[in-house]
């Protein structure tokens, strides 16, 4: 079997699990990608920082210019735009695969990586970006490539559900609910991006731009956190037969404009809203995320699963990689290097 060089970049929460995952099941992933996957090295600022996995010592550098630049396929889980950003651009110029988690960077900037990833030739997926491990983005964009969505509605953010939850559920303060989250790793290290609503905005953008096959920008979502939101609030919603949930709503909408003569607008937007009790995506409980979509052909679907923690974000992170490798093993262009003074791209054969 080949070998490709995989470079990590980033070991929180959950590149500290793909690392481990990439070692731990080395054989099994080498035999769905036909490739072996070497995890190369990891990229981190701080080499000696304690860490919840143990990992081989010698994988760590803070030099993730030159990791970047050896590699086949590279796996970005800094989060942030920068140095984020840059190294991604170097990556795919260079003819590496990229897989990234950074769904503020895809929310910012996702068309300018997504040209350069077609220009090499290249995947880029960011299936981890939004809800953790569902599979969601590569359903919306391969397996109703040929529906048409109208409206997506998505609980895409874990912390924030996990708090008004139990505030539904127990009756906990809004402070004591989000200490747990924390301590649960749900949110991000600044909470402010789940409890404001950016990071599901973050998410709604890239939703909406992959269901609506047109670009979102995230300062067009309109966003409402939860922090606003009363236990009274809670227990009105309550007797009246509802749950309050953060939504991430993308919906076709027909908009009536005289002066244009009318037409077709797309709504993105993330606020607490009330929802019946019986809909399908009030019984999602705790940190779990679930996505609810209406299509024209497909009528209604729902993908349900766990949107935040270490190991099932690294299962879409995995999934993801192991689908970039098959795409160099089947003969995607691969990385360019350096051979006597030239640069150029070097075709990968099957394994
Ligand atoms: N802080 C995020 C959440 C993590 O709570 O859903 C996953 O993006």
């Amino acid at each position: 079997l080949r070998t490709l060089k995989v470079a990590l970049l980033g070991c929180g929460n959950v590149g500290a699990q793909v690392a481990r995952i990439l070692i731990e099941d080395a054989d099994t992933l080498a035999a769905r990608a036909g490739a072996k996957l070497q995890l190369s090295g990891i990229a981190v600022r701080n080499v000696h920082a304690q860490r919840d996995v143990d990992l081989p010592q010698e994988l760590f550098t803070t030099d993730a210019d030159t990791l970047v630049k050896d590699a086949d396929l590279v796996i970005e889980l800094m989060g942030g735009i920068e140095p984020a950003r840059t190294l991604i651009l170097s990556a795919l110029r260079n003819g590496a695969c990229v897989v990234t988690g950074n769904k503020a960077l895809v929310a910012q900037d996702g068309p300018t990586l997504h040209e350069e990833a077609d220009k090499a030739g290249v995947q880029l997926s960011y299936e981890a970006a939004v809800a953790g491990a569902i599979p969601i983005l590569r359903p919306i964009r391969d397996s109703l490539a040929g529906d048409r969505i109208t409206r997506v509605l998505g609980i895409v953010n874990g912390t924030t559900n996990f708090i008004l939850d139990q505030m539904d559920t127990t009756g906990a303060q809004f402070a004591d609910a989000l200490a747990e989250a924390q301590r649960l790793g749900y949110a991000e290290a600044d909470p402010t991006a789940d409890v404001e609503g950016h990071d599901a905005a973050a998410k709604a953008a890239i939703l909406a731009s992959l269901s609506f096959h047109t670009r979102f920008a995230l300062e067009n979502v309109h966003c409402e956190g939860i922090t606003s939101v009363t236990a009274a609030d809670i227990a009105a919603a309550k007797d009246a037969g509802f749950v309050i949930k953060l939504l991430a709503i993308a919906e076709k909408l027909n908009v009536a404009d005289t002066e244009t003569g009318g037409g077709e607008g797309v709504s993105v937007r993330v606020h607490p809203t009330l929802l019946p009790r019986e809909h399908p995506l009030a019984a999602v409980h705790g940190a779990f995320n679930a996505v609810f979509i209406e299509a024209e052909n497909a009528g209604e679907l729902m993908f349900y699963g766990q949107g935040a923690g270490g190991t099932p974000t690294a299962s879409a992170v995995l999934g993801d990689l192991v689908s970039a490798a098959r795409s160099l093993v089947l003969g995607g262009p691969g990385r360019t290097e350096t051979t006597t003074g030239q640069v150029s791209a070097l075709p990968i054969d099957a394994a």
